[in-house]
């Protein structure tokens, strides 16, 4: 059979990287893949992290229980609802630490398809994070698409995408992105979350709030985390979310994630995390232990709390910077258009609206990366290259 397999072609996203890398030029720029950078261009290693790494050393390397450590589950049950919740109070979260963002999707995906029947549809957004097809296909679900961005006005198809969530079949599952959604950068108003809680409640849908980027809208938790305490605080919802500890804490590698399944009383969070400790140990066993002890030892410290909320101001805010003079540098050559959109847009990327040909013209002419659709990761932008990036793109949008 081996004859017969086909040859499945690289993810995009680690194969940009992986050109990037193998570029000579000394001119290039990497705006592909969302990993924040510093304002030399250099991986950036959060102070808050620093001082877990030192919190934690000599921590051994035993096995962690199947469902992760319980610190760190109930440590992000806190940050997603705050210590008073009910849902924290009635323990009404069944949870399992993951691997990362990926891993706590691809979990609900097999909690979903195992309990809930694959006979669910699941919408994504149009466009979303390509993995999100992927996850849930290969969990066995159909999976549609419901309106999210129109490329007219390089806006949210707000209109559309009610619409096309009215039209979900009762009891469907659909993903949303917390905050700062991927690729496009435009998230709903609180207005808007408004609107479609209420359809999430009146047609029964199961939400799946994809949260990986918590502190990259405003450099607050608290305040990214608004259209989650909607749902399941002031409608009283029950469903996912699915946490990356990836960008806001920067443990890329490590892999730390954790999955929350929001219920009505405790005795269901209760057989919920039973069922997931059941296919996380056919899954993975028990998860990595570093990156989780290293977010425990932030949750469980005022000071280190502390810093990671001044690491997320400093990430949040240089990007800001760096979106903003991107847009004052694309005006000052008078790259033809009023590029609003990027300002107006949120969190770590950045949608220009560029054709498939000026991504690769940027590319093979300019030695500048970014996802064919042209979202770049703004973190890639420092003082010494967004004039070139600038220049470049005037250049070829002019042609
Ligand atoms: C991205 O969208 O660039 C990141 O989430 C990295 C990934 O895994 O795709």
């Amino acid at each position: 059979f081996l004859s017969q397999i086909p040859y499945a072609q690289p993810d995009p996203i680690f194969e940009l990287t992986a050109e990037y890398n193998r570029d000579g030029s000394t001119k290039k720029v990497n705006l592909g893949q969302g990993a924040y950078r510093d304002e030399n261009g250099m991986p950036w290693v959060l102070k808050s992290v620093i001082q877990a790494k030192r919190a934690i050393e000599g921590s051994g390397h035993e096995y962690l229980p199947i469902l992760g450590l319980e610190d760190f589950r109930k440590g992000c049950t806190k940050l997603l609802f705050g210590e008073e919740s009910p849902i924290v109070l009635e323990n009404r979260v069944g949870s399992s630490q993951s691997i990362s963002g990926t891993g706590s999707l691809h979990l609900v995906a097999i909690f979903l398809a195992n309990y809930y029947s694959t006979t669910h549809k699941v919408f994504i957004p149009d466009p979303t994070w390509n993995n999100h097809r992927a996850i849930f296909e290969g969990a066995g679900f159909d999976v549609q698409l419901y309106s999210y961005f129109d490329s007219h006005h390089m806006a949210l198809y707000f209109e559309r995408l009610q619409e096309d969530l009215l039209r979900c079949p009762e009891g469907s599952i659909v993903v949303l992105h917390a905050c700062a959604h991927n690729p496009t950068g435009i998230d709903p108003s609180f207005e808007q979350w408004k609107k479609i809680g209420k359809i999430v409640k009146d047609k029964h849908l199961f939400p799946i709030f994809d949260a990986a980027y918590l502190g990259f809208n405003s450099g607050s938790i608290d305040t990214d985390c608004w259209a989650i305490r909607y749902f399941f605080h002031d409608l009283n919802l029950t469903g996912a979310v699915c946490m990356s500890f990836s960008k806001n804490m920067g443990l890329y590698g490590e892999r730390v994630g954790c999955v929350q399944i929001i219920t009505n009383t405790f005795d269901e969070a209760k057989n919920v995390e039973s069922i997931l400790s059941k296919l996380q140990r056919s899954e993975v066993s028990n998860p990595p232990a570093y990156g989780a002890r290293l977010a425990t030892a932030i949750f469980s410290s005022k000071e280190y709390m502390q810093q990671w909320k001044i690491d997320l101001r400093t990430m949040s805010c240089r990007i800001n910077t760096m979106r903003k003079l991107l847009v004052d540098n694309l005006r000052k050559h008078n790259a033809p258009g009023s590029w609003v959109h990027v300002i107006d847009q949120n969190g770590m990327f950045g949608f220009l609206g560029l054709t498939e040909t000026e991504v690769k013209d940027l590319r093979l002419d300019h030695h500048i990366y970014m996802a064919a659709n042209s979202r770049i990761s703004i973190a890639g932008l420092n003082e010494a290259n967004v004039e070139y990036v600038a220049q470049c793109i005037t250049s070829v949008v002019s042609k």
